[in-house]
């Protein structure tokens, strides 16, 4: 794998990268360039968050680095493995076993109990889970006791940090959310986002999330900004201030363009 320099830390592995990655939609006139040659690299144990105005290209961004949507040009790697490489069988299995995706909409299964929903994955690619990982993850949501529960007897935070259990249990190499404290009230919001957190602290998880709330931003550990379907700027160690401060500095500029 490759390891590069990052400050504050010895050397750091990179979990994901895209490089060059270019998508257009359409043709002619009506074509639409969502991306436009994005270059970055996600490393192992960081979470980063997608921020940037409706339109501007990150659902579209964390679709191609997921593998869940093919890319006009450009490359994407996951740990070592090069996406453009790979069939479509291929695809599908390196999505199984080295990627969780967490949704705005919980997506679990209403008849399972919260256990059953978290080690689902597993049990229909048929993995055993590593049960000391499990048994950690399940630590860290703080639902012992609820785990017999079944999703409508659990609030809204509860079952997204079910969700994030699950996209957890597998040990994947990244975990992608598309906004996954969107449909959320603040504090069940602060839950779910406090558990992402500790689970890339404590567990080493590698965690990309879209965002557009500063406050949720500044729970990560970078936050990157898209315009255009173009990386235009980075910030380390945000607050929801700095993070703010910058979305303001990129809404002026629009302005006077
Ligand atoms: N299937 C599609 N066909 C054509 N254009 C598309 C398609 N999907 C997305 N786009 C366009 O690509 C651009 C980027 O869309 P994307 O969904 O990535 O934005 P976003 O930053 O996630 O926005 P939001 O914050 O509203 O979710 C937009 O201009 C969008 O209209
Ligand atoms: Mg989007």
């Amino acid at each position: 794998m490759t390891t590069t320099p990052v400050a504050g830390r010895t050397t750091a592995t990179v979990a994901a990268r895209a490089t060059d990655l270019s998508k257009i939609y359409g043709q002619g006139e009506t074509q639409v360039v969502a991306l436009d040659r994005v270059s970055i690299d996600f490393h192992q144990a960081e979470f980063t968050a997608i921020m940037g105005p409706s339109g501007s290209g990150k659902s579209t961004l964390m679709h191609c680095v997921a593998g869940l949507d093919s890319f006009s040009s450009g490359s994407v790697r996951i740990g070592d493995t090069e996406l453009g490489s790979l069939k479509d069988k291929q695809l599908t299995r390196l999505r199984r076993d080295k990627i969780g995706f967490i949704f705005q909409a919980f997506n679990l299964l209403p008849t399972l109990t919260a256990l059953e929903n978290i080690t689902l994955p597993m049990d229909i690619a048929g993995r055993k889970p590593d049960q000391q990982w499990l048994d950690s993850v399940i630590e860290m949501i703080g639902l012992s006791g609820r785990l017999g529960h079944r999703p409508s007897e659990l609030s809204g935070g509860q079952q997204q940090r079910v969700a994030v259990a699950r996209a957890l249990a597998s040990r994947p190499e990244i975990i992608f959310g598309d906004e996954p404290t969107g449909n959320l009230d603040s504090r069940s919001g602060a839950e779910v986002l406090g558990f992402l957190r500790n689970s890339v602290r404590e567990l080493g998880q590698t965690v990309v999330m879209v965002t557009h709330d500063p406050v949720a931003a500044a729970y990560a550990d970078r936050v990157v900004f898209l315009a255009d379907g173009r990386l235009v700027d980075e910030l380390y160690g945000p607050t929801a201030d700095t993070v703010l401060d910058r979305m303001k500095q990129f809404d002026s500029k629009g302005r006077t363009s």
